[in-house]
């Protein structure tokens, strides 16, 4: 909001600051002379601006938005800014509204006509409904967010009102204080050139803009609320990164938030696919590099809990081993986080040519993924700028876990009150993770300065964590280039090829058939020479007796072992970044390693 200045040009330039989180559309609306004027539309900025003229709007109040597709393919309908019925109001939106479904049937049933397929779109028509009801816009605003579940945040303009309204719920928004004018965003980058006075927003702001300036509304008191703005001295590249040194850093203390969001999705689809994988005759689990090893620790769940063997097959090979009887009767879930990847969508059209059922899980709604599978799930990580995969890893396991326990329940094979516990671990590792991620970090940076130089690893779990250690080891190979590998068993001809002086990590979940013979490796490993730094569970005095180093986990002994890849990769994670960023390398953009990208 400016005084005195057209702001469609300003938000443009925002938005290109903001292009490299990575988008599928964009849109811009403003408020002038009491009319609403919205442009928005599908692909890169550049490409949508040329065809629109994104900056020639009117007016002085304005929102723009890039979108990452969570419900609704990128279509210019699902496009942000989102309006009601008389195109008074416009919002923008970043988050996800859980109950959108039934807000929707409440809001048509009451006559509004929805545009787009998003969850979105019933913010503005649940402020229109209590604006005739009687309502200001503000207080229709304040209505309609208690009416909210999920994260947002929102920005939102009117045609009657010299301002603008924000929410913040779970999602980021912070206010720029310029000398001229007050700047709204989700990233700080957006309006860095202008000013580098910020306020935060916290759970439950409500913050009213106007001319002469904001104040604050916390809707879960109901209290008014003083956030103090604070000075940063970020340069632009700090501020993309939230003032992490490298994105990998940012990505990994994500992952709470992200496991949040998977927390969030229609149970209705995991439940389709649960259905499908159960009653497939032979039923495939198909990816590459890291959504692969999520697929090998998800066959575990699968086969422990419901009893049901889901293959996982790395993507490259799955015609040569399955693709001469894969047929009618089989059932292909591919994983990636893409959905684009050559390989993986090479099995999926072999498969569907062949009359297979495809399912799929992704973190890219649009991509070519989403449209070839019967059913799909986008798994809710937001983009993934590091190269090397790490919320999007964790998500997917997460997912794919929810999805082993709906498969254990509708196959019958785990009673209510089993069910009960599972899904209680299942909420419980988004604070899990958070909880592992602060409590082991310190130590993390220690071991991979003590270990940085040292020239083989080997990463050694048995069971569903054998996933771990081949995605522990992954992460160090494609970032600090370390020759290493991963097995579920260290037996004496590869102690002895590694040698002296090599590291051997051991993760040590508290429960595993192969436990003791881990146990016995690490010891013999030790007696041989190689370092031992082992990974284990809260009161886990076994490991600490054949380990060197041991870094113990914040996570209870009881903990079901199938669902342990997830609080175990953290460390690793971090052990990679820190040896990565150690040996002087950027772990962001390691050679020989680039993401898929939706080409549109
Ligand atoms: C690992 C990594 C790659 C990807 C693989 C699959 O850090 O980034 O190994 O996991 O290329 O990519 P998606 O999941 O996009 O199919």
């Amino acid at each position: 909001m400016m005084k005195g200045r057209r702001v469609a040009p300003m938000i443009l330039e925002g938005l290109k600051r903001l292009e490299y989180r990575g988008y599928d559309s964009c849109g811009e609306a403003t408020v002038h002379e009491g009319r609403l004027y919205v442009k928005k539309g599908v692909g890169e900025i550049d490409k949508v601006h040329a065809e629109l003229r994104l900056d020639d709007l009117p007016g002085e109040i304005g929102v723009g938005h890039t979108r990452w597709a969570t419900h609704g393919a990128p279509t210019k309908e699902n496009a942000h800014p989102h309006t009601d019925c008389e195109g008074k109001i416009a919002v923008v939106h970043n988050g996800i509204i859980e109950n959108f479904l039934e807000l929707r049937k409440e809001l048509e049933a009451r006559g509004h006509i929805f545009k787009s397929k998003t969850d979105t779109e019933v913010v503005p028509h649940l402020i229109e409904e209590f604006m005739r009801e009687g309502l200001g816009f503000v207080e229709a605003v304040i209505e309609a967010v208690r009416r909210l579940k999920g994260s947002f945040a929102l920005a939102i303009i009117h045609t009657d009102f010299e301002g603008m309204v924000c929410v913040k719920m779970e999602s980021p928004l912070v206010l720029g204080i310029g000398r001229d004018g007050i700047y709204v965003a989700s990233d700080i980058p957006a309006f860095l050139p202008y000013t580098n006075v910020v306020v935060q927003l916290e759970d439950g702001d409500v913050a009213i803009i106007r001319p002469g300036g904001f104040e604050v509304l916390n809707f879960l008191t109901g209290k008014w609320v003083k956030r103090k703005p604070r000075v940063i001295d970020w340069t632009a590249d700090m501020a993309q990164k939230e003032g992490y040194p490298h994105f990998m850093l940012k990505e990994i203390h994500e992952q709470p938030k992200c496991l949040r969001n998977t927390l969030r999705l229609d149970k209705r689809y995991l439940t389709m696919m649960a259905d499908l994988l159960c009653s497939a005759q032979e039923a495939f689990m198909v990816a590459c590099g890291t959504s692969y090893h999520a697929c090998l620790a998800a066959s575990y769940a699968m086969s422990k809990l419901a009893k049901k063997a889901v293959h996982p097959v790395i993507a490259s090979e799955f015609i040569e081993n399955y693709g001469a009887f894969v047929g009618p009767r089989s059932v292909l879930l591919a994983v990636s986080q893409s959905g684009e990847t050559a390989d993986t969508l090479e099995a999926v059209e072999h498969a569907r040519r062949r009359g297979a059922t495809i399912l799929g899980i992704t973190n890219v709604l649009g991509s070519k993924l989403t449209r070839v599978a019967k059913v799909y799930v986008c798994q809710q990580s937001g983009p993934e700028i590091g190269v090397a995969a790490t919320k999007t890893y964790t998500a997917q396991l997460s997912v794919l876990s929810q999805l082993a326990i709906l498969m254990a329940e509708r196959r019958g094979k785990i009673g209510h009150v089993e069910a009960e516990e599972l899904w209680k671990w299942i909420h419980a590792l988004p604070d899990m993770a958070e909880e592992v991620i602060r409590a082991t970090e310190k130590d993390v940076i220690k071991l991979a300065d003590e270990h940085a130089s040292v020239e083989k690893f080997a990463f050694v779990s048995s069971g569903v964590n054998l996933a771990t250690a081949l995605e522990g080891r992954l992460k160090l190979l494609e970032i600090a280039y370390a020759p290493s590998i991963a097995t579920s068993r260290l037996d004496g001809i590869l102690t002895d090829c590694l040698g002296d002086g090599s590291v051997a990590i051991f993760v040590f979940p508290s429960s595993g058939s192969a436990r003791k013979e881990l146990l016995d490796e690490a010891g013999m490993a030790r007696d041989k020479g190689l370092k031992v730094i082992a990974l284990a569970q809260e009161g886990d005095e076994e490991a600490k007796e054949v380990s060197d180093e041991l870094l113990v986990l914040p996570v209870p002994p009881e903990m079901p072992e199938v669902l342990t890849p997830l609080p175990f990769i953290l460390p690793l994670q971090m052990f990679a970044y820190y040896v990565s960023v150690k040996r002087g390398l950027n772990p962001d953009k390691p050679r020989n390693l680039a993401k898929s990208v939706t080409v549109k």
